[in-house]
């Protein structure tokens, strides 16, 4: 396993929920780091390059819109497989199918508001994070109990 950065956002319908606090604990809980986070309004270009890889699906148009209606949270969460840990802390696209204990199983009503957004690999990670921090922004720490957790 990899020590790995990727890209957490807590979208808009979790921001109006009042979920912020809750998501970002359960990674605190799980021991990753939080190596950078900003509350922002999306851009259209940054929703544009951001789901680049679905241009032409059904979904495009209404997911740009709706991502970039309000403001979001963009956090880089760090850790030991933080790619996939982050995916399966996350659930199923599906909230009805993602599993209790997940956040889209606890929190999620529909596939459109489906309350996070987790990078799926290495590249998209890396093609991602840039979108939304400049590598200044970023930060590495070790955090005191790091050799235990
Ligand atoms: P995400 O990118 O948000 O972490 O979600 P994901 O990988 O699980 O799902 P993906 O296939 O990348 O889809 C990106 C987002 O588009 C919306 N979507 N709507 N059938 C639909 O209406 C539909 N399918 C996807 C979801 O908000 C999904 O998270
Ligand atoms: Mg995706």
């Amino acid at each position: 396993m990899e020590n790995e950065r990727t890209l957490l956002l807590i979208k808009p319908d979790s921001v109006h929920r009042g979920l912020i606090g809750r998501i970002v604990a359960r990674y605190e809980d799980k021991g990753f780091n939080i190596a950078a986070m900003k509350l922002m309004h999306m851009t259209q270009a940054q929703a544009e390059d951001l789901y680049s890889p679905h241009v032409g699906k059904s979904f495009y148009d209404r997911t740009i819109k709706f991502m970039t209606s309000s403001p979001i949270v963009a956090i880089v969460i760090e850790g030991m497989d933080a790619i996939n840990q982050v995916r399966s802390f996350n659930g199923a696209t599906t909230p009805s199918e993602a599993h209790p204990g997940t956040i889209r199983g606890d929190f999620g009503q529909r596939v459109e508001r489906n309350c996070v957004h987790g990078s799926d690999s290495k590249e998209s990670a890396e093609r991602e994070i840039p979108i939304f921090f400049k590598n200044e922004e970023i930060l590495t720490y070790n955090k005191c109990l790091s050799e235990w957790v």
